[in-house]
């Protein structure tokens, strides 16, 4: 099982916590959005029973899944996540939207930087070196928020991920720990 992030990531202006079946309303409304459902693989429609089952799983070995909040307030701003953590190659894929009513305020980019970095130097015996997003290639805002993230574009992958029962190209986007001297 891999640890939560103690203490919980903040820059202040966002949040990231475990998610909670007070979250249930929110999650079922964020993911009502058209571009969340078509970018993710939420279950369309996705129902309440959907967002328990999301929030009873938790996390595991090779997943965090994680809520996204308003620092001061605690509303709902977003989600983010680690899955795929692969101790071995020490490397992991890192995923998030945001809710419609919170876009283009830097929420994604807030918690992309927050979790990566964390991912590849503070979590307790993970030590990733390589943290990888994917995003289709008309995505521009994801691509848009990795790159401000300082993920580096990579090769487009012909059929690299398959979001519900269908294979879509996407580009990886790859950000690598720093490596000391
Ligand atoms: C992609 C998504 C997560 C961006 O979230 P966001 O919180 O609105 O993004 P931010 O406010 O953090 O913006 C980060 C960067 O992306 C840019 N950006 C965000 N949305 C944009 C848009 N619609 N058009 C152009 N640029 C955009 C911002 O200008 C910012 O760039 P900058 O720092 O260089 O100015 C959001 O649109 C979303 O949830 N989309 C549906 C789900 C999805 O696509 N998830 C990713 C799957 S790979």
């Amino acid at each position: 099982m891999i640890d939560l992030p103690d203490p919980p990531l903040s820059d202040g202006k966002i949040l990231l916590r475990e998610w909670r079946v007070e979250d249930v309303p929110a999650l079922v409304r964020a993911c009502a959005d058209p571009l969340v459902q078509r970018y993710t693989s939420v279950r369309v429609p996705y129902t309440p029973e959907d967002a328990r089952t999301l929030i009873a799983a938790g996390r595991n070995a090779t997943t965090l899944p994680l809520a996204v909040v308003d620092a001061e307030t605690g509303e709902l701003l977003g989600a983010t996540g680690l899955h795929a953590i692969d101790r071995g190659r020490a490397r992991t894929e890192i995923g998030y939207w945001t809710a419609p009513w919170a876009r283009r305020r830097g929420v994604a980019l807030g918690a992309l930087r927050l979790l990566a970095a964390w991912a590849m130097a503070d979590a307790p015996g993970l030590a990733l070196r390589r943290v990888e997003l994917y995003a289709e290639p008309e995505n521009l805002p994801s691509q848009q928020a990795a790159e401000a993230a300082g993920f580096i574009r990579g090769e487009l992958v012909r059929g690299g991920i398959a979001l519900r029962g269908q294979r879509r190209d996407v580009v990886r986007y790859v950000l690598e720990r720093a490596t000391t001297p």
